[in-house]
């Protein structure tokens, strides 16, 4: 006997819509079924071999194109303090209830850039900005629109994965056995060494040299013998650590067109930017990602700089130091806010701790926040569940991560 299926038992037994079935009639995909004297479709056994195919091709094609993306490194896929990649649900979440059409997000203390990140398309246009060149570099890699050749910085980048380094450089001299074994040490001056090599020989360019150092950032991160910055190192270091290998980031060039980027103190910037959203996300206490970070701004540069001490750290930093480490935050960050030109202006402050002189004490306090915000609008202050307060001061205390968004008159 002949079986037949009705529409409905296809949608149960494959667990798809009605609108995907049909879209498969209409593209070809699978044979028109016959239909009855009512009009219903009636579906035999040849449909169900057919639809079966098709899904698992279609699972395979997604498989293949989700192993190719693993083998690309995402902005997100390094380890950074403070990274607000968790909270980027809130944030979107926020600015969408929120703030009217915008076409200009400024992320002005940027880090990994990932808030940037989330905002950048064809539509919107990103301004980044950090004082870290580690992080201007990322940026110039992830944002810019210069050119690059990308079949020849892949070949490159399997260039660099493939060096053979016999004698020690500067930087298995002075990083190995702490941050990173010997071999990895040994691989990563080399690596650096020849990027360095090339760019000055011109065969590549600015953007090819930002996308190879930020493949070598990123590789590195994932082998340091670290928690995730440079402040110090774990105390045993495994010699048989997994070799270092750079991956090509994936790069979104299509929605690079007109962003900029810049590497300047934000209280100096905002003095020259216009923009619909300014995001603010400053350090919260004394320690600095000029310490935090030392190790990458070097790499990054290849100035090749003394070291000292056990963290080896350059000696000169003070280009890096922030202000918002040091007890000046709050006069700094009242400045910042008078002089933001923007309709809206979104803060994120971590109030783990009370303000005070600790070294991972807040460095501004709620009401200072408050302050110097509603100096220039009206304030919301938003928690990670979506619930909002007015400026009430006790409510926001027990939440970690907060929202302080202004309207700007
Ligand atoms: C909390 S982190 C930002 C994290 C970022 N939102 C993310 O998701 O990765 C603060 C950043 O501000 C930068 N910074 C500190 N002082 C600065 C200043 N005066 N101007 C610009 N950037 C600064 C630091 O280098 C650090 O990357």
């Amino acid at each position: 006997m002949r079986i037949t299926y009705k529409t409905k038992d296809i949608l149960d037994i494959f667990n798809i819509s009605r609108q995907t079935l049909y879209n498969w009639i209409n593209n070809n995909l699978i044979s028109k079924p016959k239909t009855d004297w009512r009009g219903w479709r009636i579906w035999e056994e040849k449909h169900i071999e057919e639809i079966s195919k098709l899904i698992t091709e279609k699972k395979t094609k997604a498989e293949i194109k989700q192993s190719k993306a693993n083998k690309l490194v995402k902005i997100h896929n390094r380890r950074y303090l403070g990274s607000k990649y968790k909270l980027i649900p809130l944030i979107k979440k926020v600015i969408k209830k929120e703030c009217e059409n915008f076409t200009t997000f400024a992320d002005i203390f940027a880090g990994t850039g990932v808030v940037a990140d989330t905002f950048n398309s064809a539509n919107t246009k990103i301004i980044v900005n950090d004082i870290l060149y580690s992080n201007y570099i990322i940026y110039n890699t992830f944002f810019s629109n210069q050119s690059y050749d990308k079949t020849k910085v892949k070949e490159l980048i399997n260039q660099l994965n493939n060096i053979k380094s016999q004698e020690d450089n500067y930087f298995s001299i002075n990083f190995s056995n702490t941050y990173f074994s010997y071999e990895n040490a040994l691989k990563i001056g080399e690596i650096r060494e020849t990027i360095e090599n090339w760019a000055n020989k011109e065969l590549i360019n600015f953007r090819e040299k930002s996308i190879l150092i930020t493949s070598l950032i990123y590789a590195m991160d994932k082998v340091a013998n670290t928690c995730g910055h440079y402040d110090a190192f774990r105390k045993t270091i495994d010699s048989g650590a997994t070799p270092i290998k750079l991956l090509m980031p994936y790069i979104k060039d299509n929605f690079n067109i007109n962003n900029e980027i810049y590497r300047i103190d934000a209280n100096l910037l905002v003095r020259n930017l216009k923009a619909d959203i300014i995001y603010i996300d400053t350090p919260y206490n004394s320690r600095q990602y000029s310490d935090s970070y030392h190790l990458l701004e070097n790499v990054a540069k290849w100035e090749k700089p003394e070291v000292i001490g056990v963290a080896r750290k350059m000696v000169d930093r003070s280009e890096i130091k922030s202000s918002y480490c040091t007890k000046k935050a709050p006069i700094v960050f009242k400045d910042l806010i008078n002089n933001c030109n923007c309709k809206y202006i979104i803060v994120s402050y971590n109030n783990m701790s009370k303000k005070g002189d600790g070294r991972s004490n807040a460095k501004i306090s709620d009401d200072e926040i408050i302050e110097a915000l509603q100096s220039r609008g009206t304030v919301k202050i938003f928690d990670t569940d979506y619930k909002y307060f007015t400026a009430g001061k006790t409510i926001i205390k027990e939440h970690k991560e907060r929202l302080f968004l202004c309207k700007v008159n």
